[in-house]
């Protein structure tokens, strides 16, 4: 390790993931990540469960992404941690962590926006989009458009107002009797099914923004109907059930998405989040993105949903702009791009 060379311990913890990842002058060298299982059974997580299995992974995945990064725990120039947007007991674990570990090291601690980094999780690989572009960034918690003026300068221009579309899939398929998290389920169902077998509803709010709460009412509605005629409702028609609610779910992303591109005028697309692994959503893009003359850019799976390479990739762009944190920083909530 020389003088000039950057190297951050980057942590993530802010939902169901606990994740160390180490960058050395810009490129991510692992991504170690711990998936809690213990929410399974609860149909969705459970926020003190989540912030107990940090507690108890944490200090394991750090001590795997620095061994094997091969850089000593008392050369790191900086350590990073998400200070949110996320649940608030699990951001604590990690910020405590990271704080007791600046201290230690005395270096510094560079905070980071979980919805920035999942933006620039696009620069941890080539290809990386060029600026300016739009970002539909669509998680279990989230789901925004954002305007992405440069590494860190971004600006949210449409979002929801009430469930995230991850969320949407995750309650729709629980109504289907589907286990936590069913958006994966969804997604392997519906490619056997047929998209115009039931129609649910596609909501259009105004402006950019987005709400996907009403199509869970509507499948709730819909199959209390159903299964009062044909108690085997669900089971007979699963894949098409399922293939149904994602096809209203990709066409509520895609008309905002298009419609934001018109708007801003760029071809330059990438798409974020867990739910960019949803392969009807891929597929759709890619047609639609040949049609339309886009560059349209996915990461790879392990950059889309929670991880700490991308907070790793935030945190290098921090440092160098030599944006660091104070020792009484705290997690929040709630936290804007
Ligand atoms: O980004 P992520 O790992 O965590 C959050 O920040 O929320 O996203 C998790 C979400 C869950 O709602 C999960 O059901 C959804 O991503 N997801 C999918 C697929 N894979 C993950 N949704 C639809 N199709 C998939 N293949
Ligand atoms: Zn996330």
């Amino acid at each position: 390790m020389g003088t000039n060379d950057i190297s951050i311990l980057a942590i993530e913890s802010s939902c169901d993931e606990t994740s160390a990842s180490v960058i050395l002058n810009g490129k991510v060298l692992n991504n170690i990540v711990a998936t809690q299982s213990v929410h399974e059974k609860y149909g969705g997580v459970v926020p003190e469960l989540a912030s107990r299995a940090h507690q108890e992974n944490l200090i394991p995945v750090i001590l795997e992404a620095i061994s094997s990064s091969g850089i000593s725990k008392d050369k790191f120039s900086a350590v990073a941690f998400t200070r949110g947007p996320g649940l608030m007991g699990s951001l604590l674990v990690g910020v405590s962590f990271a704080k007791a570990f600046a201290y230690a090291q005395k270096i510094p601690l560079i905070e980071v926006n979980h919805m920035q980094a999942h933006v620039l999780a696009h620069f941890i690989e080539d290809p990386k989009p060029s600026f300016p572009f739009i970002c539909l960034t669509v998680s279990g918690g989230h789901t925004q458009l954002v305007l992405v003026k440069d590494h860190l300068e971004m600006e949210v221009i449409g979002e929801t107002q009430d469930d995230a579309v991850g969320e949407a899939f995750d309650k729709t398929a629980k109504l289907l009797g589907l286990p936590y998290p069913g958006g994966p389920l969804i997604d392997k169902y519906a490619a056997q099914g047929n998209p115009r077998a039931f129609q649910f509803p596609i909501t259009r709010m105004p402006a950019l923004n987005y709400s996907f709460s009403g199509i869970k009412t509507a499948v709730l509605y819909f199959l209390r109907d159903q299964l009062k005629v044909n108690p085997q409702f669900i089971e007979e028609n699963l894949p098409d059930l399922c293939a149904s609610i994602q096809y209203s779910l990709i066409e509520m992303l895609l008309i905002k998405l298009k419609e934001a591109v018109n708007q801003y005028g760029l071809k330059e697309i990438a798409i974020a989040g867990g739910v960019s692994a949803n392969s009807g959503l891929r597929n759709t893009l890619k047609e639609l993105a040949a049609k339309k003359g886009w560059n349209l850019y996915v990461p790879k799976f392990e950059y889309c949903t929670d991880n700490a390479a991308m907070i790793a990739m935030a945190a290098h762009y921090k440092y160098q702009k030599g944006e660091f944190s104070s020792m009484d920083v705290t997690p929040l909530a709630k936290m804007k791009i």
